[in-house]
């Protein structure tokens, strides 16, 4: 099912040099946004502050890039993620976001940071947005959400682990100029069908 969301298809930028930070606490709910957040998202603080961050989402991240964000950052551990997010007025932009666990001196997890730069537009536009239409494709293949969900985590964590490459890997290795096989006959990249 996907959510009724108003979105213009208008894709804006921010700067190379900017980062666009925020903070949640231990259930996503938005803490801290610096000023390059409100001005890219077109929201006020006010309007921010104690919302879900998923009042960014964008109909084309799949569910499952969410879960595996989750699921590393409640593990402890930090993650690096294209995440394409939707402004208020509906425009929409690319991310490649560092998410990261903050801790109190006991070292209990009291929180989440994410720090998102400018991503790779290759990357982005040769294997980001095709790899995400399919898992969103597989995702809404099955009857249920979860279902589906669980459907397209298991096709990229499975593909990957079986070219020895962590998702981890997978992203930095795209980073620095790595490319994934040719593409097949599904649409996927070689790498990871
Ligand atoms: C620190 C932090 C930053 C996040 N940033 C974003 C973001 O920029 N865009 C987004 O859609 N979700 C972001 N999320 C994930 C959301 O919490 C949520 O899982 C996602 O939007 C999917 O929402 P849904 O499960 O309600 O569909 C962030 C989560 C955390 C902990």
């Amino acid at each position: 099912m996907t959510r009724e969301v108003h979105l213009t298809g208008r894709e804006i930028f921010f700067d190379d040099d900017e980062i666009i930070v925020s903070k949640t606490n231990l259930k996503g709910q938005i803490t801290y946004c610096n000023d390059v957040f409100l001005r890219v998202a077109g929201y006020t603080e006010r309007e921010l502050l104690g919302q879900p961050h998923s009042i960014l989402r964008h109909p084309d991240m799949p569910r499952c890039v969410f879960k595996l964000l989750w699921d590393t950052i409640e593990a402890g551990h930090e993650i690096f993620a294209y995440v394409v997010n939707r402004a208020k007025n509906g425009d929409h932009y690319w991310v490649l976001a560092h998410v990261t666990p903050s801790r109190d001196r006991h070292g209990q997890v009291v929180g989440y940071h994410s720090a998102r730069r400018v991503p790779d537009r290759d990357v982005v536009d040769d294997q980001i947005i095709p790899l995400y239409r399919s898992l969103l494709a597989e995702e809404q293949r099955h009857a249920s959400r979860k279902e589906g969900m669980q459907a397209a985590s298991r096709s990229v964590l499975d593909t990957l682990e079986a070219q020895g490459v962590a998702y981890d890997e997978f992203i930095s290795r795209l980073q620095s100029g790595w490319r994934p096989g040719p593409t097949t006959s599904s649409g996927q990249p070689g790498a990871l069908t």
